[in-house]
């Protein structure tokens, strides 16, 4: 049982994860100038701006597409029929995991044929080979794109390392999968990020939604440019947001930095999303014990978990410890544990939230805010306790009254009716 413990020593921890107003203020002036300088093309913005050539939907898109969802460890193909003003009929549906106990699509491995072979053979299982159809792809990673269809791979992120995909046009990498399978009755037409597709299917019902984001695995936001630079004409943005670098670290983000599959890249998502904050967690809990670090894998469900149990003796907290770590804690350890689990979780959502509020200021100035939807997926969104409440909170901190010109709107199968969307434009 350990029981011995330093109390102030536990606290700086707890700081380290604490970021107060004058702190976000600062973040979010910083996030709304590397707007503006991505927007002129300077390479001192750690944003890259991508764009779509995508405005915002009609809600006249009708039809039935192929929906390819591929962004995480699991893909998902879908059948999609558009109906007009938001309405949508999911036909179809077949899901796979990238990663199993027998094989592994995204390590350093895999060449980029085996990867697109099998992603192919899942979007066989719902079109079949007799029908023709439009295929909209949402790929979630950074890609920069000359056209809508056109989408070239920067750099893999979310620990992905699967060789030959990088710098490569994805779509023309599914689309030799597709022929290589007898499916080339199914056309790749569009490529789009999720962040657009959240946008596009959030916009497709609903007014006002000019920001798509996604706080799960991984963590981006897109949005809505009307005037600048690279959005002529008007366009939605992909900032890749998760790439954001001007933040106040602790010494655990350090560690996570120097130890992920890209160094120096991904800053703001390596703080803020789902494949991090488990790991960010435990060692911020290592040090707290004073144990070494054994790479015990913890995850976002994890702290979910932690973060539920109301219980009086926090019997949640002490088992899954128990059974990840084999050590025994007190009650009062308990407490602290899930403090620092709190600590870790609300600061992911008090820095979205700024850059949310930064996006704002960027589009409606420094006088007036107008209504705006976020449309927001993904698990720590949908589905982490505290998170959606920490979100608002910061938003009134950072602007008061006007908070409630700011709706935050689950949006959860964007990635695919996002892709229809593109698809049908
Ligand atoms: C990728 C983004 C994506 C985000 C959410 C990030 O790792 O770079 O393109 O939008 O994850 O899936």
């Amino acid at each position: 049982m350990i029981t011995i413990y330093n109390e102030s020593k536990l606290q700086n921890i707890i700081d380290s994860f604490t970021i107060d107003k004058i702190e976000l203020e600062k973040i979010a002036a910083a996030f709304r100038r590397d707007i503006v300088l991505g927007l002129e093309g300077d390479s001192l913005s750690s944003f890259k701006m991508l764009q779509s050539y995508l405005a915002l939907p009609t809600r006249t898109e009708k039809g039935q597409f192929i929906a390819l969802d591929f962004g995480g460890t699991n893909v998902r193909a879908l059948l999609i029929e558009l109906l007009g003003d938001g309405k949508v009929n999911v036909i179809k549906k077949a899901t796979k995991q990238l990663v199993t106990a027998d094989y592994n699509y995204i390590s350093a491995s895999t060449t980029a044929e085996s990867l697109f072979d099998f992603i192919a053979n899942l979007i066989l299982e719902v079109a079949g080979t007799d029908k023709e159809y439009l295929l909209g792809h949402t790929f979630s990673f950074p890609s920069m794109q000359t056209d809508l269809n056109n989408a070239r791979l920067i750099t893999w992120t979310k620990e992905f390392a699967t060789t030959g995909v990088e710098g490569e046009v994805v779509n023309e990498l599914l689309k030799a999968a597709l022929e290589r399978c007898g499916a080339s009755n199914i056309k790749p037409v569009a490529v789009i990020n999720d962040t657009v597709a959240t946008l596009l299917a959030a916009a497709y019902k609903r007014d006002h939604t000019d920001i798509g984001s996604i706080c799960g695995t991984g963590h981006n936001t897109a949005y809505l440019e009307s005037y600048h630079g690279l959005a002529k004409p008007r366009m939605i943005l992909n900032l890749e947001s998760g790439n954001f670098d001007k933040l106040f670290t602790n010494p655990y983000d350090k560690m996570i930095d120097e130890r992920s599959e890209k160094p120096g890249e991904q800053r703001m998502e390596k703080m803020v999303s789902g494949k991090y904050l488990g790991v960010l967690f435990y060692l911020a809990i290592c040090d707290a014990l004073e144990l070494a670090d054994k790479a015990v894998d913890f995850d976002g469900a994890d702290l979910s978990v932690i973060l539920s149990d109301q219980s009086q003796n926090l019997k949640a907290v002490h088992q899954l410890i128990k059974a990840k770590m084999a050590i025994e804690l007190d009650e009062e350890m308990c407490v602290w544990i899930k403090a620092i689990a709190e600590s870790v979780v609300i600061r992911s959502a008090r820095l979205i939230a700024t850059s949310y509020i930064a996006i704002i200021w960027h589009i409606d100035g420094n006088e007036f805010i107008n209504e705006h939807t976020i449309a927001i997926d993904g698990s720590l969104f949908e589905k982490m306790p505290l998170y959606k409440e920490a979100m608002q909170k910061t938003m009134y901190e950072m602007i008061g009254e006007d908070a409630q010109k700011v709706h935050l709107m689950l949006e959860n199968s964007g990635s695919g009716v996002g892709a229809a969307i593109a698809a049908a434009i």
